[in-house]
């Protein structure tokens, strides 16, 4: 915990829009000592059936930003999604900022680049995106300094960042109620999960935790924010001095339960490119399916 720079006595503006197609929630994060701001964890709207991608939550982002008068200096991906489209591409033409991602991605674009059959076009060095982020990494929002944790486990490349007392987890916890996220897509691990989680509840108990997405188990209604003592405590996978062993079994015996998420197959290519739909060689926006390769 300790080598972390975890400043509490700052607190960000966090602004969540919640997209009811994907249960993923986008964060508009503003540094209180100026007008500078970063989005984390974007989502592009897709029609998967029609091959139709339009961009109504990205555009309620962009015009939450240019109401409030902010600037945006950096588009965030906690990681690569499996169940929704980024965005960032189309955020950063309208707003500026840098795309950001953990260096890890290479494993992720390595990986997938083999499912899907990439050729060499599809470069595997991450340089798709402006920013690699390695464990420990600093970096600034306006007047803000952040930081970011490799959480391996979910994916290769999952990362928290924390700005302030707040700290995005991605897919490492959901709320409480909710648990942990599957550790079976290549790469994933659940013992590394259970590491994971482990270092971000080692951050302070009162650290305000930002989840990626909410399926409002048991009916309730979507909630999105949360604090390390409340997980260390109630989380249900997890919590209350759950062991590594006994969070292993569970996460195996469950993830093998899973059927795929519905958006996985265009989720990756696109997110492997950093929001980029490929092309074909006519350059055409095109998808592929690759038959049981996944
Ligand atoms: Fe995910």
């Amino acid at each position: 915990m300790s080598q972390y720079p975890v400043n509490m006595a700052i607190t960000p503006d966090v602004s969540g829009h919640f997209d009811e197609a994907t249960n993923t929630i986008s964060y508009i994060v503003k540094d209180p000592a100026s007008a500078h701001c970063a989005i984390v964890d974007s989502v592009m709207d897709i029609n998967y059936a029609a091959g139709r991608i339009t961009y109504d939550h990205a555009d309620a982002l962009i015009a939450e930003i240019k109401d409030k008068g902010l600037m945006l200096d950096w588009i965030i991906e906690t990681h690569v999604h499996a169940d929704h489209l980024s965005a960032a591409p189309y955020i950063q033409q309208e707003l500026g900022g840098k795309i950001g991602v953990g260096e890890k991605i290479m494993v992720v674009q390595e990986t997938f680049g083999k499912v899907f059959n990439e050729g060499t076009e599809f470069q595997r060095d991450g340089s798709q995106f402006d920013a690699l982020f390695r464990d420990g990494d600093t970096y600034m929002i306006g007047q803000m300094p952040c930081f970011a944790m490799s959480t391996p486990g979910h994916t290769p490349a999952c990362m928290v960042h924390v700005m302030g007392n707040a700290a995005f987890v991605g897919d490492t916890l959901f709320m409480p109620d909710g648990g942990s996220a599957r550790a079976d897509f290549p790469g994933g691990d659940a013992g590394e999960l259970y590491d994971s989680i482990q270092k971000v509840l080692a951050l302070p108990d009162d650290m305000r935790l930002f989840m990626c997405h909410d399926y409002g188990p048991g009916g309730r209604d979507i909630k999105w924010e949360t604090t390390v003592a409340e997980e260390k405590a109630h989380n249900i996978h997890v919590g209350g001095g759950k062991t590594r062993e006994e969070f292993i079994k569970f996460r195996t015996e469950r993830d093998a339960q899973l059927d795929m998420p519905k958006l996985i197959i265009p989720s990756l290519q696109v997110n492997m490119r950093a929001g980029v739909v490929p092309k074909d060689k006519d350059g055409n926006p095109m998808l592929k399916v690759p038959v049981n390769g996944l």
